[in-house]
């Protein structure tokens, strides 16, 4: 037997970062992010002797594999079955380079918990492989939904803490520019440079009071489709996380310098006229939102910025979902 879904990464407009439970991965602040179109990850997960994982045609052995089969572990004891888990092979690919900085954990745990819900039958909801995916990547959790998606802060005994839609994919025609700034991997992932800003940084205690007003804004400018009003708490969002990361000791540095060139283009293209607004996660590349119909000058002019080494388009999309039954 086999099943293969399909998910897609999500950028968060509103951003996530530091836990309230380690072990629990329960996110200290609410976020909100659109899940992308255009770029997909498909996991088939089929039964086998042992525990694999393949990314991309490689096999993976390690902290990958022990993250994926924890996900398995979680998912049959969540639906209640008794009993060894059945060992699964699970075949993932992206068609979107993973050096983008486009969270490809986001896709491939929301994919993979579509899949194994499809292989085990546990038929558990999407609620629930919500919350199980977002113990695995919080910002998984939010790829089990198309369109805007809302990931609320929980307390220390959150177990069940899924995701949930604000508006669907067609609720706003937006484009997401990326513009990529590095072809390297990042140097800090974010499950440790979470751990060090939340034990280091003077600043976690600002960003942790500060975000549920960001975020409240950053929901209210999504619902009523108000660019205008969204640019600064998006803007604020990601500049906060940031700031917090740089005060961390060792400091965490995600951007370089083509980083900053671009957020000032944007800002520049903004006096000028245009819409658009940008964030940046836990790496160089900056994420640019622009109304669709300005979507054309956007790249044109973040292209021309010295450093940036080529730009990716993406449109709100839908939720993880099975692809085929074979
Ligand atoms: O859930 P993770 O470990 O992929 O962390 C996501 C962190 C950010 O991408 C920086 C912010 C976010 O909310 O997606």
């Amino acid at each position: 037997m086999k099943r293969v879904a399909v998910a897609h990464p999500n950028i968060a407009l509103a951003k996530y970062w530091g836990k309230r439970d380690q072990g629990r991965n329960v996110p200290a602040v609410p976020s909100l992010s659109v899940t992308l179109d255009g770029m997909t990850t498909t996991t088939a997960l089929e039964e086998a002797e042992a525990d694999s994982l393949a990314i991309n045609g490689v096999l993976r052995t390690g902290r990958p594999l022990e993250r994926a089969a924890a996900m398995l572990d979680t998912l049959w004891r969540e639906a209640g079955r008794l009993g060894q888990r059945p060992r699964a092979a699970v075949d993932s690919h992206n068609d979107f380079p993973t050096a983008a900085g486009l969270a490809s954990s986001a896709s491939a745990f929301a994919a993979l918990a579509v899949a194994a819900d499809a292989l085990f039958a546990t038929q558990l909801g999407r609620d629930r492989l919500s919350a199980i995916a977002r113990r695995s990547s919080a910002s998984a959790g939010r790829s089990l939904f198309g369109g805007f998606v809302e990931l609320p802060a929980g307390d220390a005994f959150a177990v069940d803490l899924p995701a949930a839609p604000v508006a669907p994919a067609s609720h706003w025609d937006l484009r997401l520019v990326v513009a990529v700034t590095t072809e390297g991997e990042k140097e800090v992932g974010s499950t440790d440079g979470m751990v060090r800003t939340t034990e280091t940084s003077p600043l976690y205690e600002g960003w942790v009071k500060a975000a549920p007003a960001i975020f409240a804004r950053v929901r209210e400018a999504v619902l009523a489709r108000d660019f205008d009003a969204l640019v600064g708490p998006v803007e604020q969002s990601a500049l906060t996380m940031h700031a917090t990361a740089f005060a961390a000791d060792p400091g965490l540095v995600y951007w370089n310098g083509t980083t900053v060139e671009v957020i000032r283009a944007v800002r520049k293209l903004r006096a000028e006229g245009l819409r658009a607004c940008f964030t940046i996660d836990a790496g160089p590349h900056v994420k640019i939102l622009t109304p669709t119909a300005s979507e054309a000058s956007v790249r044109e002019a973040i292209s021309r910025v010295p450093g940036v080494l080529r730009t990716i388009s993406a449109r709100p999309g839908e939720g993880a979902r099975l692809a085929v039954e074979e």
